[in-house]
């Protein structure tokens, strides 16, 4: 991990929060290069999962809503957290961190009987990670969601909270998509945005942090009359997620699903499959799939008065259709590509050349423009038109500065996959060497072709 943070802040991926002020609590910022990827992620998967799909719609909600939104969707009195202190060093955990979460479970049930909590915690628990003393106060619910209060007065009645997931939008205007689009079942409404959770431990780098954003489908399916019907739909949205991962170009062999237990599901959900991560912290959560039933249109309708239901046209019948959720992260998202396409080559001469071997449709920077002799003002004159040419199509960075073998290296470690070199040669042929980032493999191309040559190396995959 210390590699890729190093790289990230290097190469400018991702800079530390308000670091000149020490950093923020575990917030991160996108530098150039991190804003690049994510915008690449985030333009895919739109374009792959709302745009060209006749059965999506998008939307973006906005982050504070109605305080009712949460009462009704159970985030007000469930999304919490067991919160447990270390009384020697004040230090907070998550109890569900200390153990498993399964063992976590099988405690709090034994808490509810126990006499005396203490020293059941006391048994139970391991030494407190950063004192290594076992002397813990009892757990109690801390809720994640950050209150902030509307208007200039600060008191319960306006008190209102950041969305802790973007779902929510989508539920509540379920009736507005209806009426505006005119969308029949099935279809589904997606949203990417930004999510705030106040995370107990907010830890491992941008992989869990207290700002983030999501991206997210809410898919309406008519109430199945048994358990095949929704299973056939998440079984759909699990294999367009595994093809989502292999569009990413993240190893398959990184990634695992995890049907999660009964008895640890969230409070709306009767299945989730977690798709994890082999990160070099552990195998965490990447994204997740859930069946949430009509739990949050039939809770909506209660709390709101409002009739959620959906008529079908043709039979009349009235109904709450039921949510197959695909979600994922940004962050976790762009963890996972810098891990997975981190490299580092042995080469021939005994050094090391660090390589992120992106796949070429998400990498930051498509080509580099490299004058080999940048004192010669016809070659830099040469290199700034080409510039100009292919800017339009492509994202671009011009490089003059340093020796052509370092600026090899500094592409390799943003992950670009061609560079582009002029020299004298190109003003005596009109030619250009284009280098590949894997293979290193060079080659002359005619600048008439470039763009038709950069294309298909963006598309290869
Ligand atoms: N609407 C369902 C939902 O919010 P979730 O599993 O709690 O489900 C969805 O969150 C995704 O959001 C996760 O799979 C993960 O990628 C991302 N995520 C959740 N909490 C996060 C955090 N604290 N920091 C970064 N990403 C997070």
């Amino acid at each position: 991990m210390q590699k890729i943070i190093s790289l990230a802040k290097r190469r400018g991926f991702i800079f530390p929060s308000s670091e000149i002020y020490g950093g923020f609590s575990s917030c991160y910022d996108f530098g150039p290069l991190g804003i690049e990827l994510v915008e690449n992620i985030k333009r895919s998967w739109w374009n792959r999962f709302v745009r060209s799909r006749p059965d999506m719609v998008g939307i973006s909600t906005t982050i504070i809503m109605s305080p009712k939104v949460w009462q009704a969707s159970g985030h007000v009195s469930g999304f919490s957290d067991p919160l447990i202190e270390c009384k020697e060093c004040h230090a907070r955990h998550r109890g569900d961190n200390l153990l498993s979460e399964s063992q976590w479970k099988k405690l709090e049930k034994k808490l509810e009987k126990a006499k005396d909590k203490e020293k059941l915690i006391a048994l139970s628990l391991p030494s407190c990670p950063d004192c290594k003393k076992k002397n813990y106060t009892l757990p109690r619910n801390f809720n994640l969601m950050f209150k902030t209060f509307v208007g200039p007065v600060e008191d319960e009645t306006s008190t209102a909270y950041l969305r802790p997931e973007t779902a929510q939008g989508m539920f509540v205007n379920f009736n507005n998509i209806i009426s505006s689009s005119r969308k029949t079942l099935p279809f589904g409404i997606a949203q990417i945005g930004k999510a705030f959770r106040n995370e107990i431990t907010p830890k491992n780098y941008i992989f869990r942090t207290r700002e983030f954003e999501q991206m997210e489908i809410e898919y309406f399916i008519p109430e199945p009359k048994n358990e095949k019907e929704w299973q056939k739909t998440f079984d759909y949205w699990r294999k367009e997620m595994w093809q989502w991962i292999d569009f990413l170009g993240i190893k398959r062999k990184n990634v695992k699903e995890n049907d999660i237990p009964k008895e640890e599901l969230a409070h709306y959900s009767k299945r989730t499959i977690d798709f994890e991560y082999k990160f070099p912290f552990g195998t965490k959560e990447l994204y997740g799939l859930a069946y949430r039933t009509d739990f949050d249109l039939k809770n909506h309708e209660k709390m709101s008065k409002e009739n959620m239901k959906y008529r079908d046209p043709k039979t009349g019948k009235e109904y709450w259709p039921h949510v197959i959720e695909p979600t994922f992260g940004v962050e976790r998202t762009v963890l996972a590509l810098l891990v997975d396409a981190f490299d580092e080559e042995k080469m021939e001469d005994g050094t090391t050349r660090t390589v992120l071997r992106f796949s070429p449709a998400i990498a930051p920077i498509k080509v580099a423009i490299l004058p080999l002799l940048q004192n010669k003002p016809e070659i830099v004159k040469k290199a700034k038109e080409i510039e100009k040419a292919i800017l339009p199509f492509f994202s671009c960075d011009y490089d003059q500065s340093g020796s052509i073998g370092k600026r090899y290296r500094r592409q390799d470690e943003a992950g670009t996959p061609i560079c582009l070199t002029v020299d004298f040669e190109t003003l005596k042929d009109n030619t250009v060497t284009l280098r590949d980032r894997d293979t290193m493999h060079q080659r002359r191309v005619d600048i008439g072709s470039l763009k038709e040559e950069i294309t298909k190396i963006i598309n290869k995959d």
